[in-house]
């Protein structure tokens, strides 16, 4: 495997969830992190309603845990100049960008007559705007540098089958791997991969808030998680931090894996 010590990966979402667990697993493989988070997003209509998210708290949070080789930066990634500003940051922080792990993501779950314009906005937005103005903005840095990178975006499960009630979510991760295949073709000659981690069900932030979403009247959101394990994942199990940050590890070390949307997921899909 690659020796990848002295790397620099930027991770959007790096503060929460699977975000902070491949950050940590980076900075402990002597990688050096740039935890790109948000606190007040500014559209209403994401999953946590308005209210601040603590992205970037959570981020510059674990930025001082683990200390050297670490820092925090706060940036919405539906914005193209916070983008911009962001991936300067990083190079201006750590020298270069060898790697960018796109996790921001955000999900409501709605029956289609309740879904709003917002939700999709929001939804789009974040998970499909953010993918490409993320992976824009690093590969231009890739190639002033002279070529060389790996792109990861954090699509899911619901990127590769269709969930009720989860239309808009659905639509913006099957987007993020169209995207993220076609950039792969773009960029392959120069050195630069690009691929999609597609997570089964891992209990963040994310899933407290599909529990409650899912739970039926009169069900715990503890028996609705399960039951959401039982329903989707065909290992009865979810999955965690630390299988994310496997894989991530092993994409970031493999210069002619390119182009796919890997899913770890129990065997929810292929
Ligand atoms: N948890 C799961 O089971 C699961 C499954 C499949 C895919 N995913 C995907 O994994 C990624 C990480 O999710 P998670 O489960 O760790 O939840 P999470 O809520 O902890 O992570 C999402 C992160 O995105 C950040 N974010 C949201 N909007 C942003 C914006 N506009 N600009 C910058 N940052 C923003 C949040 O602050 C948060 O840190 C998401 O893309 C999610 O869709 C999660």
């Amino acid at each position: 495997m690659a020796d990848l010590t002295g790397k620099v990966a930027l991770i959007t979402g790096g503060g929460t969830g699977i975000g902070k667990g491949i950050a940590e697993r980076f900075h402990g493989m002597g990688m050096k992190v740039a935890l790109a988070g948000l606190d007040q997003a500014s559209g209403a209509a994401n999953q946590y309603f308005g209210r601040n998210m603590g992205g970037y708290t959570a981020a510059r949070d674990l930025a001082e845990t683990l200390g050297e080789g670490a820092v925090a930066i706060e940036a919405d990634v539906t914005d193209a100049a916070q983008v911009e500003a962001m991936t300067a940051a990083t190079v201006e922080t750590f020298g270069r960008l060898d790697v960018l792990v796109n996790g921001a993501g955000v999900i409501t779950a709605k029956p289609i007559q309740e879904l709003e314009e917002a939700d999709w906005d929001s939804v789009l937005g974040v998970n499909a705007k953010g993918t490409f103005l993320t992976n824009r903005a690093a590969v231009a840095q890739m190639r002033a540098q002279g070529g060389g990178g790996c792109i990861v975006n954090i699509s899911s499960i619901a990127g590769k089958l269709g969930v009720p009630f989860l239309t808009h979510y659905c639509a913006s991760k099957w987007a993020m791997i169209g995207f993220s295949i076609s950039l792969a073709k773009e960029v392959a000659k120069e050195g630069i991969t690009v691929n999609c981690l597609c997570p089964g069900i891992v209990g963040t932030q994310m899933w407290t808030l599909l529990s409650k979403a899912f739970a039926q009247p009169g069900e715990s959101e503890e028996v609705a998680y399960a039951r959401s394990i039982e329903t989707f994942i065909p290992q009865g199990v979810p999955q965690t931090e630390g299988d994310m940050a496997d894989m991530t590890a092993f994409l970031v070390a493999a210069p002619h894996v390119t182009g796919q949307a890997f899913a770890v997921d129990g065997g929810a899909s292929h």
